[in-house]
């Protein structure tokens, strides 16, 4: 046994995508018809979907997050001049079928015999969150899916985080919150959810409110900060 270096937890929730589930894996899956265009391709994508959910909320012009995820792709394969509507289609089935990071079953599974509740907390729609849930096979390692279709508006909306203590029946300080997206990170922290941000892209730190209790580089780190 560890000693824990985060304490009073009740439940571990994750962020879905760049933390549980690879976003660049759909791109990566095409590089044959991409090419060299699959990095930027990916990156941008990825920028301009969450660009679209911050914008959409702060608009109140709330879409789902496939609608969004698909506008940030037409906009990435406009902007690198690929005009190829099977390639579209099959990126975003792609999508809903993401691998998930090397340790994370490992790491459920670890955390579920330590009896802490688990939850993904994203702005994923259902339908996208079950699929990828589903295809990673880590149902029964998880007990919530929560997705911001429930709210209505995206993260980093106080609301949205809102959900995960609503779920447990506790405060935000009972929670263990895991994100890759550093602002992801940043910004329940400032709401005092103890946060582990998982800094898999070597990202500086934010200029946010907010400090997270632990860096990790993957979340093969986190049992033991828990004291599993
Ligand atoms: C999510 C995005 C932020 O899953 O990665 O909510």
């Amino acid at each position: 046994m560890n000693e824990a270096r985060i304490k009073d937890i009740g439940a571990c929730v994750f962020d879905a995508y760049g933390t549980l589930f690879d976003f660049n894996a759909a791109a990566k899956r095409c590089r044959d018809e991409l090419g060299h265009k699959a990095d930027p391709l990916s990156a941008l994508w990825r920028t301009k979907q969450m660009e679209y959910t911050w914008q959409r909320s702060l608009l109140g012009r709330y879409v789902d997050f496939w609608q969004v995820t698909g506008d940030g792709l037409d906009f990435a394969m406009s902007a690198l001049d690929i005009d190829n509507a099977a390639l579209r289609d099959k990126l975003m089935n792609l999508y809903m079928e993401l691998d998930t990071f090397p340790e994370v079953v490992d790491v459920l599974s670890r955390l579920k015999e330590g009896g802490f509740k688990t939850a993904i907390l994203s702005n994923g729609s259902p339908r996208m969150l079950e699929a990828a849930v589903d295809s990673a096979g880590i149902a029964g390692l998880l007990d919530a899916v929560l997705s911001v279709e429930q709210v209505g508006i995206y993260k980093p909306h106080p609301s949205v985080y809102q959900m995960a203590t609503d779920w447990l029946g506790a405060s935000a300080s009972n929670i263990c919150y895991q994100s890759s997206n550093a602002w992801d990170a940043f910004c329940p922290a400032a709401l005092g959810f103890q946060v582990v941000w998982c800094n898999r892209y070597g990202q500086r730190p934010e200029r946010l409110p907010g400090e997270p209790v632990a860096e990790v580089r993957t979340l093969a780190e986190l049992p033991p900060l828990l004291g599993l």
